[in-house]
Parts: C-alpha cells; sequence; structure tokens
C-alpha cells in the first residue's frame, strides 16, 4: 500500500472525477460480483467514462488481488476508477483512466453488537442529482457521517423534500406488521446490491416486500428500521432522533431476514 502512489494531477484528487465499487468477499470468494460490476458500468456510463477493462479482466485482476493476500473470511474488494492524470482543466482529457483497487479486511460485528442495533438521527440530503451513480464525489456523506458521530449516533438518515432516502453509506428499509417499504430506485438513491437481496429475501420469507415513499413521521411509527450495504449486511436502527424505534430492540423480522441473509451467504459462496 505505502508504495502504491497516484500523481497530484489525478482527476480524482482534483476534481472528485471518479466512480467506486464495494464488493464484499467471504472465504476468499466474491459475493454478487457480476451485479456489482454491471453498476459499476452503469456508473462509468453515467460520468461518460470509458471502462477500461472488460468482465472478464476485472474478474482477472480481481482474483489476482485475492490471490495475492492474505486470506480471511470476511473482506471487501474497493475499486475506484478516474478519469485519469491531466492538466487541471474540466473539459474530458484524452488520457488513460487511473484504476485502483485494494483488499480490507473486515472485522465482523459480534452477535452482542449486532442485538444492540444502531442509532440514528435524520439530517437533510445536500447531495446533487445523481445519487444513483456510485461516484467518489463523497463529501455531502462525510458531513453527514460527521454529524451523526457529533450527535452521539452512529449514522445519519439522508431526507430531502420530506422523504427519507437511504443512510450515508447504506440503503433504508422500513418494517410494518408483514410490510417492508424501502424508497423507489431513481436519482435519489444507489440502487444497492444488498438492497435487492434483502427485497427478494424478505418476499420469500412471506413479508410484503414493496417500493414506497418513506416520511419521517413515517419512520417514527415504524416497528423496525435497517440500512443495509455491503460492508454492514443488514443493521437494526433501535434509536431514531432520541426515541426508540419500536420496542427499542432488533425486531423479529430483523432476526428472520439476518438469518436468511447468512444462509444465503453461506450458499452461495459454498461454506
Ligand atoms: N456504500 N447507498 C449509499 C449512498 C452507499 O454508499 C451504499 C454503499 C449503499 C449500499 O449499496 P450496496 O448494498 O451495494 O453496498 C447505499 C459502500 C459500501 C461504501 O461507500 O463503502
Amino acid at each position: 500500500m505505502a508504495q502504491a502512489t497516484v500523481p497530484v494531477l489525478d482527476r480524482g484528487f482534483i476534481f472528485g472525477d471518479g466512480v467506486y465499487e464495494v464488493v464484499p468477499l467471504y472465504h476468499g470468494k466474491y459475493f454478487r460480483l457480476e451485479q456489482h460490476l454491471a453498476r459499476l458500468q452503469r456508473s462509468l456510463d453515467g460520468i461518460r467514462l470509458i471502462n477500461p477493462h472488460s468482465v472478464a479482466e476485472w474478474r482477472g485482476v480481481l482474483e489476482e488481488l485475492v490471490a495475492r493476500n492474505p486470506a480471511a473470511p470476511q473482506q471487501t474488494v474497493y475499486m475506484q476508477i478516474t478519469r485519469g492524470v491531466a492538466p487541471r482543466d474540466l473539459a474530458f482529457p484524452n488520457v488513460p483512466p487511473t484504476v485502483f483497487a485494494m483488499l480490507n479486511q473486515i472485522q465482523a460485528p459480534t452477535r452482542a453488537a449486532q442485538q444492540r442495533g444502531i442509532s440514528a438521527i435524520t439530517v437533510e440530503d445536500l447531495r446533487w442529482q445523481h445519487c444513483d451513480i456510485k461516484a467518489i464525489t463523497l463529501l455531502p456523506n462525510v458531513l453527514a457521517r460527521q454529524q451523526a458521530l457529533d450527535a452521539g449516533v452512529q449514522e445519519a438518515i439522508l431526507v430531502r423534500n420530506g422523504e427519507a432516502l437511504e443512510g450515508a453509506a447504506s440503503n433504508l428499509f422500513m418494517v410494518r406488521g408483514d410490510a417492508l417499504i424501502t424508497p423507489p430506485q431513481g436519482r435519489n438513491l444507489l440502487p444497492g446490491i444488498t438492497r435487492d437481496v434483502v427485497l427478494t429475501l424478505a418476499s420469500e420469507a412471506g413479508m410484503r416486500a414493496r417500493e414506497g415513499a418513506l416520511t419521517i413521521a413515517g419512520l417514527r411509527a415504524a416497528d423496525e428500521l435497517w440500512l443495509t450495504s455491503s460492508n454492514k449486511e443488514i443493521q437494526a436502527v433501535t434509536r431514531l432522533n432520541g426515541g426508540p424505534v419500536g420496542s427499542g430492540v432488533p425486531g423479529p423480522w430483523w432476526e428472520i431476514l439476518s438469518a436468511r441473509y447468512d444462509l444465503f451467504k453461506a450458499t452461495l459462496v459454498g461454506i
């Protein structure tokens, strides 16, 4: 890591002109890699940057990364592509993109930590109008997360025009009765890979899973709130804006879906 360098004129550094992906691995096996590479392609298309690698080439690079690093039960790969190194000018340059990828070890949360759930606050969503693109330009997310930490809680839920959309780095789900509702895909949020899995698993578990707008008042009346992402999987939010969510502990549907998610991972990666 210490030997890897990027020139200071890289457009990722100067403009935040790039996109990224985070893919989980379990025991050295990539989880939903095809879906992550498809979303990477959509992000690249969204910023009009030509993908420097075919899917087969990406798979080769990522497998080499696993082979060259120590194995671990749970890891993520972070991959970033920027529009390359060029004199500082907004116009697209004619240079090769910069590609960077690294493996990170993940400390799986203990059962006790999972059972505590997390606390969150709602904050105004100050991001741009293309949150469906996984852009490296994360300043509003950085500020939102820090606002949450400064308030003594772990996560911020972003609210735009009265609608709760997602966490600073996760998708949002609300449970009421046997209904599971998550804000609709569109420009306002990232189409999460974990989100898709959870929607499918919830339907299989007998929930009425659907997309729908979530308001702050709606969140207050929730039986359960969850945040989902590649590195945190399904997190129960047990306190929101200082009050308990539902009964104040992770709910029964969270227990069921977490167990199903673990099972799905295990069958997919053969562990
Ligand atoms: N973030 N929404 C936002 C804004 C995110 O940044 C992420 C993931 C998600 C969840 O997407 P997925 O289930 O595909 O991980 C939703 C990654 C993990 C990150 O920035 O580290």
